[in-house]
């Protein structure tokens, strides 16, 4: 199919009211989000859908509203408390998004969130689609929207060559999606588009007899479902290592290990880690700065832990030590050391907690 595609009104307008009749009839409507609508609300569970399934979302997102029912208690929340409420849920830089987000909104709109599109496009953390859906969603502002399962359903229904992330091939989607959203119901078109790439017009098995759509869909009429969006093509991500270093205190009166804070940027911004060392022949310098004498150490079995652009292969190595006397941590709100027998109340890193459960079991 050549770019862009022109869809004369009336088709635009049938493709529409099939979508929303289809949405009244089958569409999903019972997520804790989609009770009491407010943006806020909705922002919030659009964050957290991002990357992450709807039956994993909803015991984090019922968390995160009853910690923080409003924009302001998150913006005021500490950020170790926020960084928690994530653990678990990957891509941190979601929540540290959402949490200086917040704040913005508590100085410059007074806490409540801003209702123009380019405002909410300016938030950090909210791109062009997800502005659309939190707008469209909570206030039912005409905003067309874009994500990976609108894609997919868009590039089938019109052939669409390209994959996500193609420059080409979002432009040419976003064109047809500003041409199709209807500027009534479009509340219920946009979560109706979601629900058919999450439910119906699915990766590998799309069930196209359920689809409102399947009779005006190019790819089904050509049985091209499952060249519709191209695969992109895979980069080869690199491999680093670490070693990660757990200082260890085990006698009658405790076991405990030392963590420190990262610095808030990077892929563990702000959260909970071990030390990390290149070579095994530094962990002694590392222990004398950090003031313990190691008395034995064992080495852990080595696993991998991979995100978004590389693998990271992880060597634990545990240190059993003594603290030398009297000396204290330089910045104790950056070190800490964490009672294996009690439950930790920040935010960790998915590597860090799973060290800790084999270290407590
Ligand atoms: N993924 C992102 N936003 C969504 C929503 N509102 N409903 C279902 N899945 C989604």
């Amino acid at each position: 199919m050549n770019y862009p595609i022109a869809i004369s009104a009336e088709s635009a307008e049938k493709f529409g009211q099939q979508v929303v009749s289809w949405y009244h009839q089958q569409g999903r409507k019972h997520f804790p989000w989609q009770q009491d609508k407010t943006p806020y609300r909705v922002w919030i569970s659009e964050i957290m859908l991002q990357q992450t399934q709807v039956t994993t979302v909803i015991p984090y997102y019922q968390r995160f509203m009853a910690s923080f029912p409003t924009i302001t208690d998150l913006a005021n929340a500490d950020d170790d408390v926020v960084l928690h409420h994530w653990t678990g849920l990957g891509y941190y830089a979601r929540a540290r998004n959402l949490h200086k987000a917040a704040k913005i909104i508590v100085n410059d709109f007074s806490g409540h969130f801003p209702i123009e599109i380019e405002q909410v496009i300016a938030l950090p953390g909210i791109g062009r689609s997800t502005a659309g859906a939190i707008l469209s969603l909570s206030l039912k502002q005409h905003h067309p929207i874009l994500d990976g399962n609108v894609k997919r359903v868009l590039a089938r229904s019109y052939l669409v060559e390209g994959y996500n992330g193609l420059s080409k091939f979002d432009k040419a989607l976003w064109l047809l999606s500003e041409q199709l959203t209807p500027s009534i119901e479009t509340d219920s078109f946009n979560q109706a588009m979601m629900d058919l790439g999450a439910t119906v017009c699915t990766r590998s098995k799309p069930s196209c007899e359920l689809c409102p759509v399947e009779q005006s869909c190019l790819a089904k009429a050509g049985e091209q479902q499952m060249n519709f969006p191209q695969k992109k093509p895979k980069k080869k991500i690199p491999e680093k290592r670490t070693i990660m270093v757990i200082p260890r205190i085990q006698n009658e009166r405790c076991d405990k290990v030392l963590m420190e804070k990262r610095p808030p940027v990077g892929i563990w911004g702000g959260l909970w880690c071990f030390h990390e060392v290149d070579e095994l022949n530094e962990i002694d310098d590392l222990m004398a700065s950090l003031s313990l004498k190691a008395l034995s150490s064992q080495t852990l079995t080595e696993f991998r832990h991979t995100f978004s652009h590389f693998h990271l292969d992880i060597t634990p190595v545990v240190v059993d030590c003594q603290q030398l006397d009297a000396v204290e941590i330089n910045e104790p709100n950056q070190q800490k050391w964490y009672d294996l027998h009690q439950e930790l109340s920040v935010g960790l890193a998915a590597a860090t907690q799973k060290l800790l459960t084999l270290l407590s079991n």
